[in-house]
């Protein structure tokens, strides 16, 4: 993470002096640089901490979520104690803490913060003795208050189309009790989910996922990777009338606890390109008004989030922000099980040394000041509110002197398009032509 956006999350978190002397150290004369225009006429933005609804037409339990949220981080790749300072933190700030793939453990509940219970391709905390998805242990905990979402993973940007891998190192007996699997190896979750095999089975999936969990918004993950699949996905939401809650579009810049190198360095499709290709699509299939588009990969400041969501996000997750709050200081040891920090390791020696009291709270301080600046952001452009924010608002120098909004870099599908076959633009044709209902490839 660059320097300057990790030393903000540490002041942030710790309620230290958060501004910058004598002016940016950016060349803002490069190609890339990126800025969102100020207005003559600011306002004052009174409410400082916005929710935004998730729910859709088959949803009966909607959740006002927050614009900044916790992103998934299992326990097991994260110690017991950081995943008990995340989630008290989130109680202290009224946001949510996404459980990661790893499963619903005792300490995402103790302290009463608002979990999203991610499901992964292994079932964690969901599967019977050979681990296929089991519907009676899924419907027990889902139904649970503290449970306000399900999301679905379909992949993450680090490492999309590989699965999960929780070294041999860091599986005590604990979390092969809380996952359902055996002691000794390392605990990989497969590529691809069993419980489904076609995009309207993912759907089937989805709607069968909200009865369970007693109509709760339930949503995918995924990191772009073939867009004719994703578009196969939207197909059958015009086939099923089944529509995700939300989708959580993951970046190939974000992190992960343990990851082969190609996969950290060389796959899938960065994030800014994803929401905007996710939104898009959406848009011209109609059905954007109905699902709400989650960002994730390195977010850390109050322009990140306007910038993404600028291009289509309604809401943002954080997982490497909220380690920073937690106190990470990206030793790059969560694949070894020595974290100094006691973040990301099974070792009681490391992780009874990071204390939650005071770690909640920088978590929660961290939340609180970005999203306040977010909103000191948005008044500071004259914008009034979180989904006023478009493609216009953003600037990107792209050589010399020349600069250009998103508007004019991502051009927008007409609403509709893929649905009426109208108006379909020449680059989608192709992939929307290919993309099936009924089968991945
Ligand atoms: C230690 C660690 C563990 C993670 N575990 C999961 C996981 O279980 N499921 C998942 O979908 N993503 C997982 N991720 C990815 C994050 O949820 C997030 O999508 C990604 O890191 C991008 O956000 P960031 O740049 O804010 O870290 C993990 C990331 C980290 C750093």
């Amino acid at each position: 993470m660059n320097r300057e956006f990790r030393a903000l999350v540490y002041q942030r978190a710790k309620k230290q002096r958060d501004t910058r002397p004598f002016g940016t150290q950016f060349d803002v004369y490069r190609s890339g640089y990126e800025w969102i225009n100020h207005s003559l006429a600011p306002i004052e933005i009174t409410d400082k901490h916005p929710r935004i609804k998730f729910g859709g037409p088959g949803c009966q339990k909607p959740y006002l979520v927050s614009p900044l949220n916790i992103s998934a981080m299992s326990y097991g790749a994260l110690s017991q104690s950081a995943i008990m300072a995340l989630n008290k933190g989130a109680k202290l700030g009224n946001f949510s803490h996404n459980t990661g793939e790893g499963g619903l453990s005792p300490y995402h509940l103790k302290y009463g913060g608002d979990i999203v219970w991610q499901i992964g391709t292994g079932y964690f905390s969901c599967r019977d003795e050979n681990g296929l998805f089991d519907k009676d242990l899924f419907a027990e905990k889902a139904q649970l208050d503290i449970v306000k979402m399900i999301e679905i993973k379909l992949s993450q940007g680090a490492k999309p189309g590989h699965g999960g891998i929780l070294p041999a190192a860091k599986l005590t007996q604990e979390i092969a009790d809380i996952r359902h699997v055996p002691m000794g190896a390392a605990v990989v979750s497969p590529s691809s989910h069993s419980a489904f095999d076609s995009p309207t089975g993912l759907l089937e999936f989805v709607s069968e996922l909200r009865t369970l969990s007693g109509g709760k918004p339930v949503g995918f993950k995924l990191c772009i990777g073939n867009k004719s699949e994703f578009l196969g996905i939207c197909k059958a939401m015009l086939a099923t009338e089944i529509y995700p809650d939300f989708i959580t579009v993951d970046g190939a810049e974000g992190g992960t606890g343990a990851a082969p190198i190609e996969f950290t360095n060389s796959v899938g499709t960065p994030l800014r390109d994803g929401v905007i290709f996710v939104n898009n699509a959406l848009l011209g299939v109609g059905l954007r008004q109905h699902i709400r588009i989650i960002a994730s990969a390195k977010i850390l400041s109050a322009f990140h989030i306007a910038r993404i969501m600028a291009l289509g996000a309604d809401t943002v997750n954080s997982a490497r922000g909220m380690m920073l709050a937690l106190g990470c200081v990206q030793s790059l040891s969560c694949n070894t099980d020595e974290c100094p920090t006691g973040i990301a390791t099974q070792n009681p020696a490391r992780y009874k040394s990071l204390n939650v009291s005071d770690k909640s709270k920088r978590v929660a301080n961290f939340h609180q000041a970005t999203v306040e600046a977010l909103m000191d952001l948005l008044g500071a452009c004259g914008v009034q509110s979180l989904d006023e924010l478009d493609l216009k608002h953003i600037y990107r120098r792209v050589g010399g002197t020349n600069i250009a909004t998103y508007e004019d870099l991502y051009p927008a599908v007409k609403s509709l398009c893929l649905r009426c076959g109208m108006d379909i633009p020449k680059d989608w044709k192709k992939i929307w032509e290919a993309a099936s209902a009924d089968k991945w490839h």
